[in-house]
């Protein structure tokens, strides 16, 4: 158990600006995470894009920009692009292409602003720029999206994403960068067939069945991996839910937590949203109260600042 639970700013802080701008990293940056979170697709050029979706269309104008360029699914992939075209897009606040409303509609307005995609490598230049001048150490946690979709596209992901990270001195255990993927074979090739020394984190997603949960999966997950990243209602009953809930509704599992422990891993849960929680408490308190139900080492949250005060919070409780 870690003794100051990390705050990973999911996306950036984009609970405030657009997911994964610049903007947003800057901002998460300013609000204290310790860890500043990076989604990445390639491009068609080989490019690795910050971006979550393998598709354009639920954060660009590229419907707009490229009306022509869909596959026969409908879909706008960022690996049908150069780069020189993907700075062209202008990036929004999360919608539901279905509809083009907004998924959070409290959050930044969807259309407004004046925002781009950028490259991994301008991401990392920004980070190592802000943490020298202020003098801070504020860590990546880069996450490969996809890279079985990758491969079937003949493009290597993770390889090219290590060669990046070590291009800007992320190689070893003891660097500020956790490298995260939800696909076990690829994380397990990351350590074994591409000789990474990073942290690397094992995601688990949410749903009622994953061997990876289970305590022979955290045993083979502790063979190559360092952490892992289960989704909220892995911990929680009707956590991450987008139906309103009380906290009185809420059930504790605090077993997956202690079974990792027990396997050397750390635990940083995923994600602690202003929406999802219970209707009836504040994320800051929530966050205290998960810190002092379950000794989780960190978590990823879309208010870094918030994440931030609760764990101040939890600090000044003990
Ligand atoms: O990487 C942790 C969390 O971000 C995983 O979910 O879909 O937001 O990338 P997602
Ligand atoms: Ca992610």
């Amino acid at each position: 158990m870690t003794d100051k639970p990390i705050v990973i700013a999911h996306r950036g802080a984009s609970g405030y600006l657009p997911e994964h701008t610049l903007e947003a990293k800057k901002l998460g940056f300013s609000m204290g995470a310790d860890y500043l979170e990076q989604d990445l697709v390639l491009s068609r050029d080989d490019e690795l894009i910050v971006i979550h979706d393998i598709h354009l269309e639920s954060v660009t104008n590229v419907v707009q920009k490229f009306p022509y360029r869909a596959r026969d699914d409908g879909h706008f992939y960022v690996i049908d692009f150069d780069w020189d075209e993907l700075k062209q897009l202008k990036v929004h606040e999360r919608i539901d292409p279905k509809t083009g409303l907004a998924i959070y509609p409290n959050r930044y307005p969807v259309y407004k602003g004046n925002f781009n995609l950028h490259k991994l490598e301008d991401e990392l230049r920004l980070i190592q720029v802000l943490n020298k001048k202020n003098n801070k150490h504020i860590g990546i946690y880069p996450e490969i999206k996809k890279p079985s979709f990758h491969h079937q596209e003949g493009k290597d992901l993770a390889a090219k994403t290590l060669e990046v990270l070590d291009s800007f001195g992320y190689v070893s255990k003891t660097d500020r960068c956790f490298f995260q993927c939800f696909e076990q074979k690829e994380l397990q090739r990351v350590r074994h067939d591409l000789n990474s020394d990073l942290k690397l984190v094992q995601l688990i997603g949410g749903g009622p069945d994953n061997q990876m949960a289970t305590l022979d999966g955290l045993n083979e997950i502790s063979d190559y991996a360092n952490g892992i990243g289960p989704a909220l209602d892995r911990l929680f009953s009707a956590a991450d839910s987008s139906e309103g809930y009380s906290s009185y509704q809420l059930v504790i599992f605090p077993k997956l937590v202690s079974m990792a422990h027990e396997q050397g891993l750390l635990v940083h849960p995923y994600t602690f949203r202003k929406e999802t929680i219970p209707q009836d408490i504040d994320l800051v308190t929530f966050g205290k109260m998960v810190l002092q139900l379950i000794r989780i080492d960190g978590f990823f949250t879309d208010f870094p600042d918030l994440g931030v005060e609760s764990v101040n919070r939890f600090l000044e409780s003990r």
